[in-house]
């Protein structure tokens, strides 16, 4: 694992947590005291974050929540994941005994929605009959499957309109993308000697398309700051790449972590409006 990656990843889970609502400029302090006395670094970025969230005040945003919700917030309640247990016996088990939970199910689907998981299995499964359950049997599934990975319960059921606010990550928070997974960057498309690369790019994102962005993605991307990651890109020459030189984009394709610097099978490149210097 190269720590340049779970460094920045690592910042990333900072600036969420130490995200205040509008005006907390003193607990954006306190915290920064007693950040300085462990690293400078992370204090010089809380610094950072405390006053981008002062300009935001200033701006009269709507300050970011504390933090984002997770599966681990009791998303569906034991009723729920009773029923989906039910309605998976009826259509899934005859293919799928085993369930999905554990390792696999993680590798698969954290650092997403669980939204990714729902519209993949409601509109691919069962295989032999996509989209035969209702919404409602979908989505008790997915209690159900959250349950067999032992997220708690909770009193609310989930609802369809949850689905894109919450995200899957493990017990140890949010993680680095896993290698091989389909992702989203917002970087500058560089040429170098020999190849090119996203050079300033931001954190990798997940994503389930792999050419056309959703339109949700694209206004994250518009609004998303450069980064100091850089992916060097493979097999982008079918996307025509000449014409984006020096812009700023947002690049999609499959992340390819290697120790001498991680890659980006190309899947898409789209512009955003722009040079990037
Ligand atoms: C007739 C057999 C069959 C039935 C019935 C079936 N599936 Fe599948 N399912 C498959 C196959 C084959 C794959 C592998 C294809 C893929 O991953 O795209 C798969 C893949 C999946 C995956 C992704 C694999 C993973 O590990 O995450 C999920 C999730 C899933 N099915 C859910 C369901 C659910 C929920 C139902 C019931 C509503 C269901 N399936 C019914 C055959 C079936």
């Amino acid at each position: 694992m190269r720590s340049g990656v779970l460094d920045s990843r690592t910042h990333f889970v900072v600036r969420r947590d130490r995200l205040k609502p509008a005006g907390s400029l003193a607990s954006c302090r306190t915290e920064l005291q007693v950040l300085k006395k462990n690293m400078l670094k992370f204090s010089i970025l809380v610094a950072l974050v405390c006053s981008l969230a002062q300009g935001q005040t200033a701006a009269g945003e709507a300050a970011a929540p504390a933090r984002e919700r997770t599966v681990w917030d009791g998303v569906y309640t034991e009723a729920q994941a009773a029923r989906g247990e039910e309605a998976f016996s009826g259509m899934c088990s005859s293919c799928h005994r085993a369930g999905f939970q554990g390792p696999g199910f993680m590798q698969r689907w954290r650092e997403d929605k669980v939204a990714a998981f729902y519209n993949f299995m409601s509109t691919k499964m069962p295989i032999n009959a996509p989209g035969i359950a209702t919404k409602q049997q979908y989505l008790d599934i997915v209690a159900y499957v959250l349950s067999t990975n032992k997220f708690p319960a909770g009193s609310q059921e989930l609802a369809v309109e949850d689905l894109g606010k919450i995200q899957v990550v493990g017990k140890e928070g949010p993680q680095p993308v896993p290698d091989g997974a389909l992702v989203w960057s917002v970087g500058c498309l560089t040429q170098g000697d020999d190849w090119e690369s996203l050079t300033r790019a931001s954190e990798p994102i997940r994503t389930r398309e792999a050419e056309t962005p959703p339109e949700a993605e694209m206004k994250a991307a518009g609004q998303k700051a450069l980064g100091s990651l850089s992916f060097r890109f493979l097999y982008i020459e079918s996307l025509k790449p000449t014409n984006l030189k020096g812009q700023k984009i947002m690049a999609r394709g499959f992340l390819d972590r290697e120790p001498k610097g991680d890659r980006l099978l190309a899947t898409g490149l789209i512009p955003l409006g722009g040079a990037c210097q």
